[in-house]
C-alpha cells in the first residue's frame, strides 16, 4: 500500500493525507475547539515546506477561507509540486457566508481563483455545498459550468464537498469526486465511499479529525481516527488541517502507520 495514489478518473497522483487550509486564511465563525491567531507569512512557508517534505501535496482551499487562496497563492513554491483544490459557491464576507451556485458566478469564482492561486490552472473544483446538495445538482448551472471550465483546461476534475447522504450519492454518480464528511462521531455518508469504490470515483474526506475535538474523556483519539477514516476501503485522501508543525508531523506519521498496517483498501499504486 502506498501513501502517494492514482485519484481514478484523473492523472493526478496524490497523497493520502492532505493539508486542509482554513486556518491560514480565517478565523472567525470557524467551529474549532480553541481560537487561534491566523499564522504569519513565515510560519506559513514553513508549514508548507514541511508538508512537501513528508510526502504531502494536496492543498485543499476556497474563497470561503478568508485569505487562504491569495496566500497559498504567494507563499506556495512550485505550483506544479501540488494538486490544489480550492470550491466554488460560498463567500464568507463581513462575518457571514453568503451562496451562489449560478453559471456567472461559478466562472468569475474559478477564474478569481486562478489570479489568487497565481496558476493557469486548477486540479479540482468542488462546489461548496450550503446543505441542498440535491437541489444544487439538480438545478445544474453550478455543474454545468464547472464541465465548461474542464473541456477549457482550466480545471482538471470537479466534484461536490456533500452535506448529505442524498447529495454524496448523487455527487458520485455524476461528478469525479466527492468530498464528505467521515469520523468516528459520523459515519451516515459511508455508503457514499460504498458506491464511490464501485464507480471508480475520487472519494477525499473533511474533518477527520472531528474539526479537532480529538481529546475526550481524557483519550487521544487521533490514531483511531486516522486508523478509521485511511482503513476504510475507497478513500483516497484524507484533509486533515492544522497550523501546527508539531501536528503536521504526527500526523503524516500516523497516516502513514496506518496505510502500513491496513489490509482493506487496494488504491492504484502510483
Ligand atoms: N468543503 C467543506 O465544506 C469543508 C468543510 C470543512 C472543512 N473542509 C476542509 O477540510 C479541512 C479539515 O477540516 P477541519 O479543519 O474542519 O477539520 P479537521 O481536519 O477534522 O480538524 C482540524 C483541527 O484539528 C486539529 N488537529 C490537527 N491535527 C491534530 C493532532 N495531531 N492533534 C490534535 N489536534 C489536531 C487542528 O488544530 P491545530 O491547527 O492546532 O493542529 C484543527 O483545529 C479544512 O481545513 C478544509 O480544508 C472543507
Amino acid at each position: 500500500m502506498s501513501f502517494m495514489r492514482l485519484l481514478p478518473g484523473t492523472e493526478l497522483r496524490i497523497s493520502a493525507l492532505g493539508l486542509g487550509t482554513v486556518k491560514i486564511g480565517r478565523n472567525e465563525q470557524v467551529k474549532y475547539p480553541d481560537a487561534f491567531s491566523i499564522p504569519d507569512d513565515s510560519a506559513v512557508r514553513t508549514l508548507l515546506a514541511q508538508a512537501r517534505e513528508l510526502g504531502i501535496n494536496v492543498l485543499d482551499t476556497a474563497p470561503a477561507y478568508g485569505t487562504s487562496e491569495e496566500r497559498l497563492g504567494q507563499l506556495m513554491e512550485k505550483r506544479q509540486d501540488w494538486v490544489i483544490v480550492t470550491k466554488t459557491g460560498e463567500e464568507f464576507s463581513n462575518g457571514a457566508s453568503h451562496f451562489d451556485f449560478s453559471a456567472a458566478h461559478t466562472h468569475m469564482s474559478v477564474e478569481r481563483s486562478l489570479r489568487r492561486l497565481r496558476t493557469d490552472y486548477l486540479d479540482l473544483v468542488l462546489i461548496h455545498s450550503d446543505g441542498n446538495d440535491g437541489a444544487i445538482l439538480q438545478q445544474g448551472d453550478c455543474v454545468a459550468a464547472l464541465q465548461d471550465c474542464k473541456r477549457r483546461g482550466l480545471v482538471r476534475a470537479i466534484g461536490m464537498s456533500t452535506k448529505t447522504l442524498d447529495g454524496a450519492l448523487r455527487a458520485v454518480r455524476e461528478l469525479d469526486v466527492v468530498m464528505l464528511t467521515y469520523n468516528l462521531q459520523q459515519r451516515a455518508e459511508q455508503p457514499a465511499i460504498a458506491l464511490a469504490r464501485e464507480l471508480r470515483k475520487g472519494v477525499f474526506v473533511k474533518k477527520g479529525l472531528m474539526s479537532g475535538h480529538v481529546r475526550q474523556d481524557g483519550r487521544d483519539l487521533v490514531r483511531d481516527s486516522f486508523a478509521l477514516v485511511l482503513g476504510e476501503p475507497g478513500v483516497h485522501s484524507l484533509i486533515a488541517g492544522t497550523i501546527n508543525p508539531a501536528h503536521l508531523a504526527d500526523n503524516v506519521r500516523l497516516a502513514k502507520e496506518v496505510i502500513d498496517n491496513a489490509t482493506g483498501f487496494r488504491p492504484s499504486p502510483e
